[in-house]
C-alpha cells in the first residue's frame, strides 16, 4: 500500500484568488512503476522501477512533472499511465517515452540535464531504476 506523505503548500502560490493561508494534499510518498500488462518487456533485464514520490514532491514544482495539469487539479492528479499507454517506444504518448525521453518531464530526461548542472540524479539503468529486487 502507498505511503501517505502530507504536503503543505502556500496557498498563495497555487492560486491568487486563494485567501486561506495553508492547504494541505495528500501525494503517495513511493509508486512503483510496473508497464501495462499488455506491453512487450522491451529488454530481459527490465524491472519495475521504485519511484521516491514524496521525494521529488517536496523538491520540485508539481508541474515539472503532471505536465497536463493546473492548479485547479491540484491534489487530485491524473497519474502518467493512465494516458502513457501505447507499446510503442518512440510513441510521444506511449508508456516508455515518458520515463525516457530526452527531456523532461521523464525521469531520464530530467536526471540527465540535472547531472550536467552538477546534480547527483542517478541515471544507471541497471544500477539506479531497474532493479530486480
Ligand atoms: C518528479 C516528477 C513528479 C513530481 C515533481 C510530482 N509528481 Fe506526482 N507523480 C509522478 C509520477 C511519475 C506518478 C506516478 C504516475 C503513475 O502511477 O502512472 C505520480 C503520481 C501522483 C499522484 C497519484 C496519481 C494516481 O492516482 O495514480 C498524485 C495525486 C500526485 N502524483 C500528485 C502530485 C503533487 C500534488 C505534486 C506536487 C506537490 C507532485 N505529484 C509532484 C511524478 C511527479
Ligand atoms: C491526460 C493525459 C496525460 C497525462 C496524465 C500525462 N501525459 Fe505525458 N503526454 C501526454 C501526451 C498526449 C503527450 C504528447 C505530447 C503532448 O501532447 O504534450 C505527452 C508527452 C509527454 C512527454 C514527452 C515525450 C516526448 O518524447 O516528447 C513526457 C516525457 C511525458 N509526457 C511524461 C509524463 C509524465 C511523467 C506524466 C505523469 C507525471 C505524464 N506525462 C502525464 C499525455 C499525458
Ligand atoms: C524534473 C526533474 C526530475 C524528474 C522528472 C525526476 N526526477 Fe528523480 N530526482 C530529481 C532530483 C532533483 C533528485 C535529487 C538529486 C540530488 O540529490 O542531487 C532526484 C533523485 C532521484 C532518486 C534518488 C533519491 C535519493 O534518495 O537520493 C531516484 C531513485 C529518482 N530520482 C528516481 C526518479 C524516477 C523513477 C523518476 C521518474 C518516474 C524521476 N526520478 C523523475 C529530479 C527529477
Amino acid at each position: 500500500m502507498l505511503r501517505k506523505l502530507l504536503l503543505f503548500a502556500a496557498a498563495a502560490v497555487l492560486a491568487a484568488v486563494t485567501v486561506t493561508a495553508t492547504q494541505a494534499y495528500e501525494v503517495p510518498d513511493q509508486i512503483v512503476l510496473d508497464r501495462p500488462k499488455e506491453n512487450r518487456k522491451l529488454n530481459t533485464w527490465v524491472a519495475p522501477v521504485k519511484f521516491p514520490h514524496g521525494f521529488h514532491a517536496i523538491r520540485l514544482a508539481c508541474r515539472q512533472c503532471h505536465h497536463k495539469e493546473s492548479d485547479k487539479t491540484m491534489g487530485q492528479f491524473v497519474g502518467c499511465r493512465q494516458c502513457h499507454t501505447d507499446d510503442d517506444p518512440t510513441e510521444r504518448s506511449g508508456f516508455y517515452r515518458a520515463w525516457h525521453s530526452p527531456g523532461p518531464p521523464s525521469c531520464l530526461g530530467c536526471h540527465t540535464r540535472m547531472r550536467t548542472e552538477g546534480g547527483k540524479n542517478p541515471v544507471g539503468c541497471t544500477t539506479a531504476c531497474h532493479r530486480s529486487k
